[in-house]
């Protein structure tokens, strides 16, 4: 393919990118940006290759069996993956996704300099990039272990970790003016050593509950990385790439530690939900709470003109979505109003819940943001609170002495009733008491959200048969 026809692609597939990460920001939107990132993606393929037969110094036949084989390869093995892959596992899959790009950030690094003229600015980049890879590399290796559990969860504490990182930081520096003044391959190899220990501690040191945080932080690495891999091989399309991608990277982690009112240097020191499990309060109960059951939730339901449900990180883990998703079109086909009011925070990925509504065919448009709703809920009847905790804890905003004080929450507390959906009076990732459990217009309703669920759909069930009548009964049964 003619350069300037190579070039054209890639401006059109970096157009497609940019309307692929617009698309992505609402969920309506959403399949249209996947599409619009995997036609960029095809394009900026077809391009490449095109520009690899070109300039290929073997003959055509042989470089394109070879960019064909390991294409087949690489499809194969991703198809299989992404098929198997559940909703849950995503945050590994898309950790060992990262550290492929660390790979071949470092790879592209080491061909450049031991294939390309050794001018200052160049070297500059090949250090850089090789640097950001190895981090990458290791950090997202170490982050794929600790999510898959096969690898402990709690931080790694050694003594000084601070100061540990600080000197391999220095250390890469001072490597990097030995590699400019010799252009020697040993500082290189020194410091791809000491960038790998540096991404391995860093990662290591954060527990597995912040580990969300850091994934979306190493995406961002590996965007920088590819963006360095772009700049050594002059590739204009991985420079605009790299720089999407290590740029959304950022913007989401800071959001995430917005949404969660933590700053993002008390992520990467470490040290809070540092088992990334559920916690037992410390600051023990706050009063008595009040018990329901299944069949009271489900009268309260009929009952209601209008009802939320903030899900949380017990739906996700109960799978309770879809006994959910048919309640809703229950109680909608009598007339009630449901709306679902989702925290930017809830369940352990950005967007966990949407991706589980939509996964359940709930319609989009009665899925609200939290400030969407927030204002609303001093109307509403009913909030079933199905698996959520921190996300609805009135102590962020009460207490300033709480761990979570300042954290934007669904203000469940305000509507008429609150029913909270859990297995205990555990508390949830932050390892706070959750006072609204002990409020007198909250009632919990204990044990697995989705057989809780199931239980109230055939109590509903059950009492608009009974309000019915025996025909209407027969009638529902057929
Ligand atoms: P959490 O505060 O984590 O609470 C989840 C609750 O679900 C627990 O109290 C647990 O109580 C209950 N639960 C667990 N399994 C259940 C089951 N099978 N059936 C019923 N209930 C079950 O949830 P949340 O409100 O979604 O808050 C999310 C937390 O994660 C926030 O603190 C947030 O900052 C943090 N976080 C979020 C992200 C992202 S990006 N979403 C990333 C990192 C951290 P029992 O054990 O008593 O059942």
């Amino acid at each position: 393919m003619p350069g300037s026809w190579a070039q054209a692609t890639y401006l059109l597939a970096a157009l497609l990118f940019v309307l692929s990460l617009a698309g992505l920001s609402k969920q309506e939107t959403a399949r249209r940006g996947n599409v619009a990132g995997m036609v960029g993606m095809v394009l900026a393929l077809v391009a490449t290759i095109g520009l690899a037969l070109d300039h290929s110094e073997r003959p055509v036949p042989v470089t394109g069996g070879l960019i064909l084989l390991v294409l087949l390869i690489g499809g194969t093995i991703g198809t299989w993956r992404a098929r198997r892959v559940e909703m849950t596992q995503m945050p590994e899959l898309i950790a060992i996704l990262h550290s492929f790009v660390g790979l071949a950030a470092v790879l592209v690094g080491y061909n450049s300099f031991l294939t390309e003229p050794a001018d200052p600015a160049h070297l500059v980049e090949v250090f850089l990039g090789v640097l950001i890879g190895a981090v990458t590399f290791a950090g997202s290796i170490v982050a794929y272990l600790k999510l898959s559990t096969r690898i402990r969860s709690a931080p790694l504490t050694l003594p000084g970790r601070n100061v540990l990182n600080l000197a391999m930081l220095l250390a890469s520096g001072g490597l990097l003016v030995w590699f400019l003044g010799s252009h020697s391959v040993v500082p290189l190899v020194l410091m791809t050593v000491v960038a790998l220990a540096l991404g391995w501690h860093l990662v290591a040191s954060i527990g597995g509950g912040d580990m969300p945080v850091v994934v979306s932080m190493l995406n961002s690495y590996s965007g920088w990385a590819a963006a360095a891999a772009g700049f050594m091989l002059g590739n204009d399309l991985l420079i605009v790439t790299g720089a999407l991608v290590g740029s959304s990277g950022a913007i989401l982690s800071y959001l995430m530690c917005k949404a969660m009112n933590r700053s993002f240097v008390s992520v990467i020191l470490g040290g809070f939900g540092a088992e990334g499990g559920t916690v037992v309060a410390s600051d023990g109960e706050q009063g008595v709470h009040h018990e329901v059951s299944a069949a009271d939730v489900a009268e309260l339901l009929l009952e209601a003109r209008s009802v939320v449900i903030t899900p949380g990180y017990g739906m996700a883990v109960a799978r309770a979505q879809y006994p959910v998703a048919e309640l809703v079109e229950k109680l909608r086909a009598r007339g009630i109003d449901v709306r679902f009011g989702v925290h930017p925070v809830a369940g352990r990925l950005p967007g966990h819940m949407n991706v589980l509504l939509a996964e359940a065919r709930v319609p989009y448009d009665i899925v609200l943001e939290m400030d969407e709703i927030n204002d609303d809920l001093g109307d509403v009847d009913v909030v079933l609170v199905i698996g959520a905790n921190d996300t609805v804890n009135p102590a962020a905003l009460d207490d300033p002495g709480s761990p979570i004080a300042g954290m934007p929450v669904l203000e469940v507390w305000k509507a008429a009733r609150v029913v909270v959906f859990k297995r205990s009076m555990a508390t949830g990732y932050a390892g706070v008491q959750n006072p609204l459990f002990f409020r007198d217009n909250t009632s919990m309703l204990f044990g697995d959200a989705k057989e809780r669920v199931e239980q109230i759909m055939l109590a509903v069930g059950d009492a608009v048969s009974k309000a019915e009548g025996p025909y209407s009964a027969a009638a529902e049964a057929h």
